[in-house]
C-alpha cells in the first residue's frame, strides 16, 4: 500500500492518541467525512489500528511516535553535525540501503549521508534475506560515508558498528545486550537488531560504505510472523523508559558517525576489546555454518581484522567471510 500525503497529514495529527472528529479531520485535509473514513480504513493495511466511537470521531489507541527530520537533527550535538551532510526521513522506501548506493554515485557530500524510513516495501539482511519493516515501528536507518584508502583499511568496521551500536543504546538506557559475531545485536540470545554493510566504488582506493541497521523497537507478534528466529524488541526490554524513536535515531546518528569519521585512522584494534567484552557465546560451544559446511568450536575471540577465533578438535582456527553464520552448538 502506497502511503500518500493526506494520510501522512492524517497521521501527524492522530498521532497524539487523542479522538479527531471526522468533520475536524476531513477540514483539515479538504475531503469529506466519508473519505476520512476510508483513508482511516485503509491503515489497517500497514499495521495501524484506528478505533472509531460515535460522537467522539477517531483515535489510534496509544499515539503514534512518528520519525522528524528536524527533532532528529535537533538532538544530534552539535559538533557531531560538522560530519553530517544530510539527513532525510522518508514515509517508504523498497530499502534505505539501496538508496543510498543508487545515491553514491551522484553524492557531492563530504560526511555522512544518512536515510531513515518509516517502512520498507524490500528490506534487505545479511545473505539474501528480507528484513521485515512494518510502518511506524522500528528504526530502519542506512548510513553512507566516503573511505579513502580502499577496503583493505575497513577490515572489522562491521564488527565496530555493532560496538557502536550496543554504545548508542546503552546511553539511551538499554543495557544487558551482547553482539553476535560480525555484528547481530542480542538481548537474552534473541535478535534486536541486525546491520548489513555494502561497498561500492574502488575497492582499493576511494570507496562508499553503506552501513544500514534494522532495530525492532516495538513490533507486533504479527508483524513479526515471518521472522524465522527468536527476536525481541526494544519496548519489551525497556517498557515505558524507553526514549522515542526520534531520540533513538539521533544517538544511534551520533555514535556510528563518530566511529565512521575515525575508522581509518584507528582501525579495527582500538574496538577490538569492547567487541570482546559484548560478545555473546564467548568461551561457549559454537557451530559456524559456511554454505553446506559446519564448523564446531569453542569461541575464543576475533583477531585485530574481526576475523572469529574459534578453538577446534584440530586446534585453533580463524574463520572471516560475510557468509558465515554462527549459532550455540
Ligand atoms: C541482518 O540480516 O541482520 C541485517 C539486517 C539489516 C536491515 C537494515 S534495515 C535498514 C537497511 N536497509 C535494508 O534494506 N537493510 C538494512
Amino acid at each position: 500500500m502506497q502511503i500518500n500525503s493526506t494520510l501522512m497529514t492524517l497521521l501527524h495529527v492522530m498521532a497524539d492518541g487523542r479522538y479527531h472528529s471526522g468533520e475536524t479531520l476531513g477540514g483539515i485535509l479538504g475531503i469529506s467525512r466519508a473519505a476520512v473514513w476510508k483513508t482511516l480504513s485503509s491503515l489497517k493495511q500497514v499495521g495501524v489500528v484506528v478505533e472509531s466511537v460515535k460522537g467522539k470521531g477517531y483515535c489510534i489507541p496509544g499515539g503514534l511516535s512518528l520519525l522528524d527530520q528536524a527533532v532528529i537533527q535537533d538532538a544530534v550535538p552539535i559538533e557531531r553535525l560538522q560530519d553530517v551532510a544530510l539527513i532525510e526521513v522518508k514515509t517508504e522506501l523498497d530499502s534505505t540501503n539501496s538508496y543510498l548506493l543508487q545515491a553514491y554515485d551522484t553524492d557531492a557530500f563530504t560526511g555522512a549521508h544518512i536515510c531513515l524510513a518509516e517502512m520498507q516495501t524490500a528490506g534487505r539482511g545479511r545473505r539474501g534475506r528480507t528484513w521485515q519493516s512494518p510502518f511506524a515501528k522500528n528504526i530502519y536507518m542506512s548510513l553512507s560515508w566516503q573511505f579513502e584508502q580502499g577496503i583493505a583499511a575497513i577490515e572489522g568496521l562491521s564488527l565496530a558498528v555493532g560496538v557502536a551500536i550496543v554504545s548508542a543504546l546503552q546511553q539511551s538506557g538499554v543495557h544487558g545486550l551482547s553482539l553476535k559475531w560480525p555484528n547481530d545485536v542480542l538481548y537474552q540470545g534473541k535478535k534486536l537488531g541486525g546491520v548489513l554493510l555494502e561497498i561500492s566504488g574502488d575497492v582499493s582506493g576511494r570507496c562508499g560504505v553503506v552501513v544500514g541497521l534494522g532495530l525492532n523497537v516495538a513490533m507486533s507478534s504479527a508483524e513479526a510472523s515471518q521472522i524465522d528466529q527468536p527476536w525481541i524488541d526494544l519496548k519489551t526490554i525497556a517498557g515505558e523508559s524507553l526514549p522515542s524513536r526520534n531520540a533513538l535515531a539521533a544517538s544511534l546518528i551520533d555514535h556510528l558517525v563518530g566511529l565512521l569519521k575515525d575508522f581509518e585512522s584507528r582501525r579495527f584494534k582500538a574496538y577490538r576489546e569492547q567487541w570482546q567484552q559484548h560478545a555473546a557465546y564467548m568461551g561457549e560451544p559454537i557451530t559456524l555454518s559456511m554454505g553446506a559446511r559446519t564448523q564446531q568450536g569453542v569461541l575464543l575471540g576475533v583477531e585485530e581484522n574481526g576475523a572469529l577465533r574459534i578453538s577446534t578438535e584440530t586446534g585453533e582456527q580463524v574463520f572471516v567471510g560475510g557468509e558465515i553464520s554462527m549459532r550455540p552448538a
